[in-house]
């Protein structure tokens, strides 16, 4: 990748004059389907420009009650883009419930109520376990906004580990939404950058709030290149890290004090648990980080622990050997 890098053939990005920047945006718009693609910085800024791009200010933006758009990115489709991001629940399996979405769909033409712009989607679902949400359900999703003349953007920051575990394919995954951003810098692994996908009219003003939220770019081939090589060789990978995470959740699962959350279709995620006060939650993720384990944080007790290359089975073993050791420490401070 660092070689790629050093190689990349530039130009200026924002017109569009990058060559390896319009190489990476072709590939990404044929994996998904879509007429055109945008390079930009994150998942976040993806994620922020379909909901401006799709939304006017004070239309709503239909969420799952546990997304990342929603949850984890500074709330940055109501603070930047004027957005009403309005939950509906996510169930444990990802999906959107039905009955709440067709009641925000359903949202009555009166100037008193934000009238719906925009249904979010995720997959895999991040604060859901990492779980991949199904073919069907995401068909059903796109079925009921369609009926309310309502675009669906997915945020599929890692949509290929969804696409490997519901064996199915980007572009069909992609084909129930009429946008759909990916991220390079995950379980891809490249350093930096995220790719937006849709139309050629919304891949234009996309170009155009790109620019608006400063996201406009001059020689990011370098970005680019990188990203070219996780898609030609960093994809098929990804159900490595599959295997590896059902080998850790079952691992984590017999360490006492460690309760591992229980995934339908389990990709590259293992949450779990701790049975502790928050204070040896903090205790266990230091002693976890002396064993050179990272695991972050998304709750008073929760951990996530992620799966990526460099990650091997023998990884995963001492894994759970510096989970079972911290959470003893912990347990009895
Ligand atoms: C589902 C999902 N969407 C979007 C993002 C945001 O990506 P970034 O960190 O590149 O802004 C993340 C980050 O973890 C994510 O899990």
């Amino acid at each position: 990748m660092r070689a790629a890098i050093a190689r990349a053939e530039l130009g200026d990005d924002f017109y569009g004059e990058d060559p390896t920047v319009n190489r990476l945006q072709e590939m990404a718009a044929r994996l998904t389907g879509k007429a055109g693609a945008l390079l930009v910085a994150s998942g976040t800024m993806a994620n922020l420009i379909a909901l401006m791009v799709h939304c006017p200010r004070g239309r709503k933006a239909i969420v799952g009650s546990k997304a990342h758009a929603y949850l984890w990115e500074a709330g940055g489709g109501a603070a930047v883009g004027g957005v009403v991001m309005t939950p509906v629940a996510n169930l444990e399996t990802g999906a959107l419930d039905l009955t709440e979405l067709e009641h925000e769909l359903a949202t009555p033409p009166d100037a008193h109520f934000a009238q719906p712009s925009l249904v979010v989607t995720e997959n895999t679902h991040n604060l859901c376990g990492g779980v991949a949400v199904t073919t069907s359900h995401m068909a059903e999703v796109a079925a009921l906004a369609g009926k309310y003349g309502v675009p669906v953007h997915l945020d599929g920051a890692r949509i290929f580990n969804a696409a490997i575990a519901l064996e199915s394919d980007v572009r069909t995954l992609a084909s129930y939404a009429d946008s759909i951003s990916f991220c390079l810098s995950k379980g891809l692994g490249c350093p930096v950058g995220s790719l937006l996908c849709g139309t050629r009219d919304f891949i234009a003003q996309a170009h155009r709030v790109r620019k608006l939220l400063g996201g406009g770019m001059r020689q990011a081939g370098i970005i680019a290149a990188a990203g070219i090589v996780a898609l030609e060789t960093m994809v098929e990978r990804l159900a490595e890290d599959h295997l590896n995470a059902s080998a850790l959740a079952k691992g984590l699962a017999l360490v006492a004090g460690i309760r591992v959350l229980a995934v339908s279709r389990r990709t590259n995620m293992v949450f779990f648990d701790l049975d502790a006060d928050q204070g040896s939650v903090q205790k266990f993720q230091a002693a976890l980080k002396d064993r050179k384990v990272l695991v972050s944080r998304s709750g008073p007790n929760r951990l996530r622990a992620v799966t990526h290359f460099g990650i091997d089975r023998k990884a995963i073993d001492q894994a759970v050997t510096a989970v079972a050791e911290a959470a003893g420490e912990a347990l009895a401070a």
